[in-house]
């Protein structure tokens, strides 16, 4: 019978993301010298590294001094061991039923939050005869995950009854880290605090304590505490900052933090339409005058926002040129009337800057009435990612 070899070739339509491993290493050393050197970051890679590429990612954060990478599950923290990550790797999300062996096998830390988790994971580190850490979690108010105060006792008294765990970390989550007057947070570090102690009356004192994510991290030094979880910021972006429902920013709000992707595609078809021709489905955008619109070979499959319909805008040949028409699955229309020298083949910057013009992911996040992180995860797997 005939073989048929599967050759992995490059992919060549021209619509791709560069990932500047470069920023990324400086953002990751940012927010170290922010935090401090004795504080440890968990750097946040899951989602595959927030759209950017886990594995490329995870390696440059190792090699810039990562102790720590925090992913959602145990499917997003096999590639990072099969990749040689050495670094700990902290399961944010916790784990399935049947996952426990293969954790502790891999030396992965779990993020835990009640009594039938302890038991599953003391059991499966007994059989592998390991000891092995976790995280316990408090829902101090989010109402996601984590143990309610009223459980910690049992909770803690399977902790006690497992001698093969460590209870190494203890965290929360924030709901608003980046509403500065949210009573929300006070309430939370409070709660916090107050399990804290129990715990400690209790003899569980652990080393790891985290609470902040990127936007704790850079407004709320109190809750910075031995370890953050940043993730955003490590890709170049953090949400506004929100005082009495209005945007503020200031110099103690901001770090030096640089986006890490830039995505781009090529003119695919350049045409002279004539004034008064509806553009692309729905008709829904109207030529005003004879106009030069460029096809541009990336569309909502490639994670390109619908929303950006007509709105929108991206960098051809140092000028902005407005999207036109809906976007669609595969290809999207800018109007480049006017525009000097445009020609088939030409590079177009969809997200990124280039001579002092910027389009970023916050300004298509605006548009589309979501935040960055959706924007960036967005991007789809059709779109190869160019390291560099
Ligand atoms: C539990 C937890 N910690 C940390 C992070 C990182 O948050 P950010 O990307 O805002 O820094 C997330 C992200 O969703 C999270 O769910």
């Amino acid at each position: 019978m005939a073989t048929i070899e599967i050759v992995k070739r490059a992919a060549t339509r021209p619509t791709w993301a560069e990932v500047s491993l470069q920023n990324l290493r400086h953002n990751f050393s940012v927010v170290q010298r922010h935090v401090g050197p004795q504080n440890t970051i968990c750097a946040v890679v899951k989602a595959d590294g927030y759209g950017h590429g886990a594995t490329g990612c995870a390696r440059a954060l190792e090699e810039e001094g990562a102790r720590w990478l925090g992913v959602t599950s145990l499917d997003e923290a096999i590639p990072l061991r099969d990749a040689d990550i050495q670094a700990r790797i902290l399961l944010m999300t916790g784990f399935w039923r049947g996952e426990e062996d293969e954790i502790v096998r891999l030396g992965l830390t779990p993020t835990i939050w009640d009594a039938g988790q302890v038991e599953q994971l003391e059991k499966a580190a007994a059989r592998l005869g390991l000891r092995h850490a976790v995280h316990l979690k408090i829902d101090t108010g989010m109402g996601r995950l984590g143990v309610d105060a009223e459980d910690l006792p049992q909770v803690c008294a399977a902790l006690k009854d497992s001698p093969h765990l460590i209870v190494e970390g203890l965290s929360t989550h924030l709901a608003s880290s980046e509403i500065l007057d949210a009573p929300s947070v006070a309430d939370q570090l409070k709660r916090f605090e107050d399990v804290r102690r129990e715990l400690r009356n209790q003899g569980i004192e652990p080393p790891l304590v985290h609470v902040s994510n990127t936007g704790a991290v850079i407004s709320r030094p109190e809750a910075l505490y031995t370890m953050v979880r940043p993730g955003i910021a490590l890709y170049g972006y953090f949400l506004p900052f929100e005082r009495a429902g209005r945007e503020v920013s200031g110099s103690k709000l901001k770090l030096p933090i640089k986006p890490v992707l830039t995505w781009k595609t090529r003119i695919l078809s350049l045409r002279d339409m004539r004034a008064n021709q509806p553009l692309g489905y729905g008709g829904t955008y109207l030529t005003k005058a004879p106009a030069r619109i460029a096809v541009l070979p990336v569309g909502y499959a490639d994670g390109l926002n619908r929303a950006l319909a007509s709105r929108g805008r991206v960098i051809v040949r140092e000028y902005y040129a407005p999207i036109v028409g809906r976007i669609s699955m595969d290809l999207t229309l800018v109007d480049v009337t006017g525009l000097p020298g445009v020609s088939v083949g030409d590079e177009v910057i969809l997200l990124g800057k280039t001579d002092g013009l910027s389009v970023d992911a916050q300004e298509h996040a605006e548009l589309a009435n979501t935040v960055v992180y959706e924007i960036l995860c967005g991007i789809s797997k059709r779109v190869p990612r160019r390291y560099n």
